[in-house]
């Protein structure tokens, strides 16, 4: 699976994992900072910052870095007989070129495409909208003109529509607990806009024990 992965999120998770289920070694491409210029527009995060936060989750066994937006003749060929790659898999929206065309065409062709299911409600435009929209409302308060965005209206525009069913959770737990005597470590955070910063910390956690439990704060905490 290729991606920009800018500004990680639940999505990119959830399409990691279902990329992982179709297959048994995992390898993910990460598209370069001026492939992303050139085909979206900047990235917020760079080229490590973004292979740091990919590297750091339990589905990918292996990193490409400096990926092409497309997949072209000469990198699809390299996948298939460097790499070993079976298939290429993107999630089941269109990816589509400047040029209008689909960025997986020859993959396609090739017959070495499958395609997972996008999870609705996020993507890293969405959230760079959010980022956006919350300092907005920050500048409308520090004017003193409460008004004409109040708190209220600000925490509807930010509600996430990931529903986090029993199911889902089950999807992306390990579905272990601790050993009998396992050393069991525990953080805290809010974990606002996973980071390198974060993977960092957790990995270090995790080291003092066998074991590593995590807490969320609830939104109410952290506001
Ligand atoms: N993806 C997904 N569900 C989302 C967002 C992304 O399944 N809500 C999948 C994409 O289909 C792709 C992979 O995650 O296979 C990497 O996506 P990326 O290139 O980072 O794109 P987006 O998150 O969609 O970013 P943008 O909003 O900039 O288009």
């Amino acid at each position: 699976m290729d991606g920009c992965f800018d500004l990680m999120h639940y999505g990119h998770a959830n399409a990691l994992r279902q990329a992982k289920a179709l297959g048994d070694e995992l390898v993910v491409g990460v598209v370069s900072d001026e492939e992303i210029v050139a085909n979206k527009g900047p990235p917020v995060l760079s080229m490590e910052e973004r292979l740091a936060l990919v590297s750091g989750l339990k589905w990918v066994d292996e990193v490409i870095p400096n990926a092409p937006y497309a997949i072209n003749e000469q990198f699809m060929r390299s996948l298939f007989n460097e790499h070993k790659i079976d298939y290429i898999i993107h999630g089941d929206d269109p990816c589509l070129l400047p040029d209008g065309t689909d960025a997986y065409a020859l993959a396609k062709k090739a017959g070495r495409y499958k395609q997972i299911k996008r999870t609705e409600g996020v993507s890293s435009t969405d959230i760079v909208g959010r980022i956006l929209s919350s300092a907005e409302h920050t500048l409308v308060s520090e004017k003193g003109d409460e008004s004409s965005l109040n708190h209220k209206q600000c925490e509807g525009s930010h509600i996430s529509q990931f529903l986090p069913t029993s199911r889902r959770i089950v999807q992306f737990s390990n579905g272990k607990g601790p050993g009998p005597n396992a050393r069991v470590v525990y953080i805290d955070g809010a974990f606002d806009l996973f980071h390198a910063g974060h993977v960092e910390i957790l990995k270090s956690a995790r080291q003092l024990g066998d074991f590593l439990l995590v807490g969320i704060y609830p939104d109410h905490t952290v506001r």
